[in-house]
């Protein structure tokens, strides 16, 4: 039996975080560290909401499917004949082995490596061979085909993005990400292709991605990429020219002045993705809690999608995608190494710091090492630049508390 977060964390902490802004303190280090923490967080968290598990480019044809992870239970998502994403508990109905141990393509049937139980995919058991000791397994009448499916997951899919709520009890995938669609003004998302995956590894929480969901960190972790603070603060107001907004399960860092300078700045001859007639142009990093960003600026989308594996484990799921053939075509090209420069870094290696993403993980992974301290127990948040991050650990402890 684990504990509750009142009895992990104590009342006094909880209540530290819950006070205003300016008041307020950060999560203490066990929340990073903690095995226990990190299973209270799977069950109460990970499996009530909707986790993003993966990208729909990841099972791209009929029969392709996936083991996935989700709140620590194995998972299978599967692209069905139909051309449906489905998603299964990856758990074989004999005796329990798991049902898929590696990403496969094409396949007609998910079949179980122990004893070949086989269903096809959408669950439905297909053959117990020689179970009776008939070839089929089926003829003798002591298995119920309607009842020894594959169970089912509650999954959905939102543009490119592959969702999974475990408990069932989650709103409407729509109403969930309802907030990003309002937030985009209409943006046509469904304009966009993938144009590259990639999967980087970093040992540390999965909640620094989320804590650093704010723009004050960007001229110094991200220096030269970003080189001024005036790229991100009016001096004038002392206001950051991106607005921290909040709404259900999505943050953002919406730009919000027309004199804010462009984000990014670069030119490129990528088309810009589309807005309806009349709407303004939106650019904003949306983060879909509790694990997945939606970066939309001009002409593409950055995405990651992050799968906590361990207290101080977790992999960034990276795609990108841009507006229609620019995805692909090769006139695009330096358009999209331009792009990938600048958040994989010249290198595109997981291990270097010369893009923003890599240059966050350097970050998190210290981050993660200085949690161990008694002396990070009193973080505390900018009321000018960390509104998003006090409104994540909150969120987080609504979940865990309830
Ligand atoms: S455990 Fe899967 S077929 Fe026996
Ligand atoms: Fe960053």
């Amino acid at each position: 039996m684990i504990r509750t977060a009142e009895e992990i964390l104590g009342d006094e902490v909880i209540a530290a975080v819950r006070r205003p802004i300016e008041a307020a303190r950060g999560l203490p280090g066990l929340a990073y560290t903690s095995e226990e923490f990190f299973q209270l967080e799977q069950r109460k968290y990970f499996a009530r909401t909707w986790m993003g598990v993966a990208y729909t480019c990841d099972i791209p044809d009929p029969g392709d499917a996936l083991p996935i992870t989700v709140a620590g239970l194995p998972i299978i998502l599967v692209r069905t004949q139909k051309n449906e994403i489905k998603a299964f508990h990856n758990v074989c109905r004999h005796r329990a082995a798991m049902v898929l141990t590696e990403p496969c393509k094409n396949a007609k049937q998910l079949q179980c490596p122990y004893h070949a139980w086989a269903w096809d995919l959408d669950g439905k058991l297909r053959a117990a061979p020689y179970f009776d000791g008939s070839k089929s397994g089926l003829e003798e009448g002591y298995l119920d085909r309607d009842t020894l499916g594959l169970v089912s997951a509650n999954c959905a899919v939102w543009h490119h993005w592959i969702f999974v709520n475990l408990d069932g009890n989650a709103p409407p995938i729509e109403e969930h990400m309802q907030p990003v669609t309002d937030l985009m003004n209409g943006a046509d998302l469904g304009a966009t292709q993938v144009a590259e995956r990639v999967d980087w590894e970093f040992q540390a929480n999965w909640k620094m991605s989320n804590d650093n969901w704010e723009n004050y960190h960007h001229m110094w972790a991200h220096y030269p990429i970003y080189t001024k603070v005036t790229d991100d603060l009016d001096l004038k107001t002392r206001k950051p020219w991106s607005a921290s907004v909040q709404q259900g399960a999505v943050m953002s860092l919406k730009r919000n002045s027309k004199k804010a300078p462009p984000y990014p700045k670069r030119e490129s001859n990528l088309p810009m993705i589309p807005f309806p007639d009349g709407a303004e142009r939106v650019t904003a990093p949306n983060l879909v809690l509790p694990n997945v960003e939606i970066t939309v600026v001009r002409d593409n989308i950055g995405s990651v999608i992050i799968e906590p594996l361990a207290p101080d484990q977790s992999v960034a799921r990276m795609a990108f995608f841009f507006v229609g053939d620019a995805a692909t075509d090769p006139k695009y090209e330096a358009g999209r190494n331009m792009n990938f420069d600048r958040w994989l870094g010249k290198s595109r290696s997981p291990a270097a710091r010369d893009g923003l993403r890599n240059q966050d993980m350097r970050i998190w992974e210290s981050q993660q090492l200085a949690r161990r301290s008694p002396a990070a127990d009193e973080v505390r948040f900018s009321p000018v630049w960390e509104e998003n991050v006090h409104y994540f650990q909150n969120q987080l402890l609504d979940y865990l508390t309830a």
